[in-house]
């Protein structure tokens, strides 16, 4: 998704706006500009491609000032090209403005604004915001910007410069993230912290509907609506060599490596020093109101959607209250049936997803309780939802979600557990059972990763395929869905993730000599019927790999071709560990097929569009 820097300051601005975008490269993008206050005036260089081709272009001429706005764009009005990349001036060229989200009565304002003689040069729907402020300007930026922004509806994060007031910067924010950076004689904007850290950690986080005018020496906080408004500085207290590959060859590989981490910090503080109970403090829901929730639906997009399948078979089996997991984007437009016992889970690592956001209100609306599960303090989901656990996974930083994925389970263990204890669905033998076993997953997690090059010779074999099966039957197909997922999203292999039970009804039929079939067998109680399912596709032609538990080797030898065994654990925790080498088989099927492993083609970090 697209990236926003801004600086006022006493410093050259370039580099500052170049290396802050540098930062957001993450969250994907596909084209790249900044514009500057220079003696000549407002300036704007903009280029498609990667921020290097910026840079080489500014490198024989560059940007000289100490005011300025960057970004980075992910197409969704126009294609990618220069035409169409951020900043956007006016035809008078004095306004320039980077934008993040959509206008969505864009043709509507276009269409007025011709009518009265503005041409356009791009296809976008932010060349507008930057001739709907020119129009309404009379000398005033913050007034001007005040007024366009009142003519737009849909979701936008803003950047806005005139030459007419050259020592002022204005940021806005409507539905989509934008922070504002202070430093002493200097400030910034940015659409992520990552992009500002190493100049200051001392920020603003603005919510919807707020404003913000920024001069070398102060900031001022509003309403769009010009009403002053103060707020606490929030310190970040994560340091910039977290959001940094340490060593590792790509982020996505350093992440898989963090999730003994991620796991003993998203636990930490939450078991009771005698490990026999859940503490969810920073819950805001009563005993008496856990009590009352007789449904659950869990809403989130991909990865996150895929924890909330594992996050079901753990309330339905802890809690025995039934569960629903949902799609975002298609969450609010089902009417989905909410009643007052409804606790509605929102699941995202951002915290900024578009349509986890609308269900979130959506369900909000409708009168439910929602739960947010994310790993972002301060995120929209987060200041939005009416509780919210965080995972401690740190910054994730690769497009391909690890780390985040499996905290999200053990934010749900945790919040299964808590429930369970608190309605008496188990005791506390069994919770403390549960407890333990989850103490040693951190541990089992290292012992998996130990064994890396095996999953990555069975990569380098099945990269050589264009297409493949990932089968599994309770989590297992939960896992499964999670597997396929990342082979798609890094590797451009085609897969499919299939209930054991079902291929049989259709797509066995697709299976045919050779065709890699990645087999999770680690549910005992379906153990038998699994092999079955396995033999199915063998019978076909399929190479099948199985991942087993740890001591059930021989017994499955007869009938994969090869296996992986994971650690033993308690069956309701498996995903937390079967995921593991399916993320490296990912990987290192993207590797061995030279593909860009952090930032997959077409796919952005953070998706801020519906
Ligand atoms: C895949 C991936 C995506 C995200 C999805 C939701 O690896 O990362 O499928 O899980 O875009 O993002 P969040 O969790 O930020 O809401």
């Amino acid at each position: 998704m697209c990236g926003i820097v801004g600086y006022i300051g006493y410093r050259e601005s370039q580099p500052i706006l170049i290396e802050g975008l540098k930062k957001l490269e993450y969250r994907g993008y596909d084209s790249a500009g900044i514009a500057v206050q220079t003696e000549q005036g407002l300036e704007v260089t903009k280029t498609v491609g990667r921020l290097a081709n910026l840079e080489s272009r500014l490198s024989g001429d560059p940007l000289r000032g100490t005011v300025g706005i960057g970004h980075t764009r992910w197409a969704t009005h126009g294609k990618p090209s220069d035409v169409n990349s951020h900043p956007h001036t006016d035809n008078s060229l004095k306004f320039s403005v980077v934008h993040n989200g959509i206008i969505e009565n864009y043709l509507e304002l276009k269409e007025e604004l011709v009518q009265a003689g503005h041409r356009f040069l791009s296809e976008t729907d932010t060349e507008v915001i930057s001739h709907l402020i020119s129009v309404e300007y009379d000398g005033d930026i913050v007034k001007a910007v005040q007024r366009a922004v009142k003519k737009m509806r849909g979701a936008f994060a803003l950047g806005v410069l005139t030459e007419y007031e050259p020592d002022r910067l204005v940021a806005v924010r409507y539905a989509s993230p934008l922070i504002i950076g202070v430093g002493d004689g200097e400030k910034y904007i940015a659409s992520d912290i990552p992009a500002i850290l190493e100049h200051t950690r001392d920020i603003y986080i603005l919510n919807d509907g707020e404003m913000a005018v920024l001069t070398r020496d102060a900031v001022e906080l509003l309403t769009i609506e010009g009403n002053f408004i103060s707020k606490e500085i929030f310190h970040v207290d994560w340091d910039l060599m977290t959001a940094e590959k340490a060593g590792f060859d790509h982020f996505m590989l350093k992440e898989i490596h963090e999730q003994p981490k991620a796991y003993r910090d998203t636990m930490l503080g939450r078991i009771s020093d005698d490990g026999r109970s859940v503490e969810l403090s920073e819950l805001k829901m009563t005993a008496e109101q856990l009590k009352g929730i007789n449904r659950v639906h869990i809403v989130a997009c991909g990865t996150a959607l895929h924890a909330g399948l594992v996050g079901k078979n753990v309330i339905e089996s802890l809690v025995r209250v039934p569960v629903e997991t949902d799609v975002a984007s298609e969450y609010r437009y089902r009417s989905p049936i909410i009643t007052p016992d409804t606790l509605v889970i929102v699941v995202s690592q951002s915290g900024e997803t578009a349509d986890t956001l609308a269900a979130l209100r959506e369900a909000q609306r409708c009168g439910a309780r929602v739960l947010a599960i994310t790993n972002v303090v301060g995120s929209s989901v987060a200041r939005e939802a009416d509780d919210v656990i965080i995972t401690l996974a740190g910054p994730e930083i690769a497009v391909a979600s690890t780390k985040a994925y499996s905290s999200q389970l053990i934010a749900f263990f945790l919040f299964g557990l808590y429930w369970a204890q608190t309605v008496g669905t188990r005791d506390e033998a069994a919770v403390a059972q549960v407890l333990a076993a989850m103490q040693s997953l951190p541990e089992q997690v290292e012992k998996l990763l130990a064994q890396a090059e095996v999953i990555k010779e069975v990569a380098e074999s099945i990269s050589h395929h264009s297409s493949l099966f990932f089968i599994g039957r309770g989590v297992d197909y939960a896992v499964a869905m999670e597997g396929s997922l990342k082979l798609k999203e890094i590797s451009y292999i085609h897969s499919e993730a299939y209930a054991a039970g079902e291929l049989k009804h259709g797509t066995l039929a697709l299976i045919e000599e050779g065709t890699p079939v990645i087999a999770l067998l680690t549910q005992e109680d379906l153990y038998e019927k699994m092999l079955s399912n396995i033999k199915e596709t063998k019978a076909r032609g399929a190479h099948v790999l199985g991942i087993v538990n740890e001591g059930q080797e021989q017994e499955v030898a007869k009938s994969v071709d090869r296996q992986f065994a994971i650690p033993r654990t308690l069956p309701l925790l498996t995903p937390a560990l079967s995921v593991i080498p399916l993320q490296l088989l990912s990987y290192y099927a993207s590797l061995a097929l030279g593909h860009d492993v952090d930032k997959p083609r077409n796919l952005a970090k953070s998706v801020t569009v519906e």
